[in-house]
């Protein structure tokens, strides 16, 4: 079971508070398809992701950027018992979607990258940022728990 800090605890109910899920999701979701192309390749329903301009105006694009970054506050109000509340979404990236659980990484560090550019180094403090890696990495390592 992970152990939380109150100050790691208040640092991220904090920073969760600050952040407006339909713009840091989009803008991480599109970094992790820019920066790691490869991970197009679980995107085929969205149509034309060949390019910058494309993946950057792409509507379904920002609307699953939304959505994912929305299902970080399952995370967020389940801070003390995460591994289960993501074991069916942890099936379903699985066994549905095959999504190989090194991506779950990957997108944590893109969505630091939009946090940490978004409120800068008086939010974003090394305190913080040790307080908001530890919850992705919970997050990533609880939706890859069901693989197997
Ligand atoms: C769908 C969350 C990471 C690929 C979803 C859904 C949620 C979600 C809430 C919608 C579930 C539903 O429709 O019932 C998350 C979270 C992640 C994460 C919290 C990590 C922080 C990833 C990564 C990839 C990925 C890294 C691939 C690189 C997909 C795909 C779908 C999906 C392909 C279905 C999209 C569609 O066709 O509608 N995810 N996800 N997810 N996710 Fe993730």
């Amino acid at each position: 079971m992970v152990e939380w800090t109150d100050a790691e605890r208040s640092t991220i109910t904090g920073l969760w508070g600050k952040i407006d899920v339909g713009e840091i999701g989009p803008q991480a979701l599109i970094r992790l398809l820019i920066v790691y192309p490869w991970t197009q390749r679980y995107f085929g329903g969205f149509g034309d992701l060949s390019t910058y301009a494309a993946i950057c105006g792409n509507a379904k694009v920002a609307n699953h950027g939304k959505t994912v970054m929305g299902g970080l506050e399952t995370a967020v109000k389940n801070m003390d018992n995460i591994k289960n509340a993501y074991a069916n979404l942890s099936i379903m990236h699985s066994e549905k979607l095959h999504v190989d659980p090194d991506n779950f990484r990957l997108l944590a560090e893109c969505i630091s990258v939009c946090v940490a550019a978004k409120f800068g180094p008086s939010v974003f403090t090394p305190a913080a940022q040790e307080a908001w890696q530890k919850f992705l990495a919970v997050v990533a390592s609880a939706l890859g728990r069901q693989y197997h």
